[in-house]
């Protein structure tokens, strides 16, 4: 049997170089142009039939095995964030404000470490392998976009894959959820109106602001008061803007956050408790209000057969690991799961803090970085699952 780990270490330096490159010229959303190049670049090296500027920036390429088979998907994401790198490291972001701080120049770099490791085996892979490099991960919408554009369309794949390198988690760490593995997220925006006027003369206005921050208040009762206490939720309020002075009485408040769930009937239940609370206290309070829910992601849901595999070869390649088959790894989202709601998959999680090197700060965090030994790990254990996938 191949020994995908073995091979993987040996392109260690390949990734490595790959990945601190990407670092170094981090790029954000839809704007990936030179990180999509070097991806280009690499697989039509391994002869691959590639196809550049997919829903803007991103790339697809297929991999075709010696026997026919099914098509499996496997995606990373390429963008960074507006963020200004605090790290310190020799491949610190040489671009002022954007900064790879969540990990995507590592899954880039993986994905590519895989197509070469996949690349030397493909006389043993009955099927095809679809490698997708996504642009926009963070919250601009790219997988969505992808799908429109047509990434799950010839040849439709059979099952999705994807992985995150996860410094909530030690080295060593593995998670392969059996079901819900990320939360699906929704952007609330509120306004609330009311009447405003003198702040001694109360009596004259409807206070927006007393009625916003009741509001504010009882949002916090639905994950308290309306989900059962064993489901998971989150309604968070983030922002919150109203007045000017300390003596006006604005005519106006705005809120807004997010929403976080995991079950459908959960998220039906938070969607008509927000309004009629919105609504209802607003209109205790003399105020109107205005609601907007936009639809972010929906949950990452598991498909529990191609996780129980996806398990199974982790045990395999890394006997040691601790591998944690629990559900719900994090309420954060990932937008993964549009194509994912279309063909089943599984979203994988590949521990890559170290606290003795403190490479252990969190994910969106100025000082992120992760031990760079997760690289071949997770090269090795996507690669091990897409030949496990397409065994004759
Ligand atoms: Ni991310």
């Amino acid at each position: 049997m191949t020994d995908y780990l073995a091979e993987a270490a040996v392109l260690f330096e390949y990734t490595q170089a790959l990945r601190r490159d990407f670092h170094m010229h981090p790029e954000l959303g839809f704007q990936e142009i030179r990180t999509a190049e070097i991806v280009a670049r690499e697989l039509n090296a391994l002869g691959l039939n590639v196809q550049t500027g997919v829903a803007g920036t991103g790339v697809v390429a297929l991999l075709e095995g010696g026997k026919p088979g099914p098509v499996v998907l496997a995606r990373a994401d390429m963008d960074a964030l507006p963020i200004t790198e605090e790290t310190g490291a020799p491949y610190a972001s040489q671009t002022p404000g954007v900064m790879h701080a969540c990990g995507h120049d590592g899954h880039t770099a993986i994905l590519l470490t895989v197509a070469k490791l996949l690349h030397a085996h493909r006389a043993e892979l009955a099927g095809t392998v679809k490698l997708v490099f996504q642009p926009a991960e963070e919250g601009l919408g790219g997988a969505a976009r992808m799908v429109e554009a047509g990434v799950l369309e010839n040849p439709r794949p059979d099952v999705t894959l994807a992985l995150h390198l996860w410094n909530d988690q030690p080295l060593g760490w593995i998670g392969v959820a059996r079901g819900a593995a990320m939360a699906g997220a929704e952007i609330f925006k509120v306004k609330v109106r009311g009447k405003g006027g003198h702040g001694a003369a109360p009596h004259q206005t409807h206070d927006p602001i007393l009625a916003a921050s009741q509001i504010v208040n009882a949002l916090q009762t639905i994950v308290s008061r309306n989900i059962a206490p064993l489901q998971s939720a989150v309604v968070s309020v983030c922002t919150i803007h109203g007045g000017e002075a300390f003596n006006i009485i604005p005519q106006q408040v705005e809120l807004s956050g997010t929403i976080r769930t995991f079950e459908p009937e959960v998220r039906e239940k938070i969607l008509e408790r927000f309004e009629i609370i919105t609504y209802g206290l607003a209109e205790t309070f003399g105020c109107t209000a205005e609601v907007e829910l936009t639809r972010l992601t929906p949950a990452v849901i598991n498909d529990a057969k191609t996780a129980a595999r996806v398990e199974a070869v982790a045990r395999r390649l890394f006997p040691e690991a601790s591998i944690d088959a629990s559900h719900n790894v994090t309420m954060g989202s990932e937008d993964m799961a549009f194509m994912m709601e279309q063909v089943p998959g599984c979203f994988f999680f590949v521990g890559s803090a170290n606290k003795e090197k403190n490479l252990d700060a969190a994910h969106h965090h100025p000082c992120f970085d992760f031990d760079e030994q997760a690289l071949p790990r997770a090269a090795a254990l996507m690669a091990a699952a897409i030949a496990d996938l397409l065994k004759a």
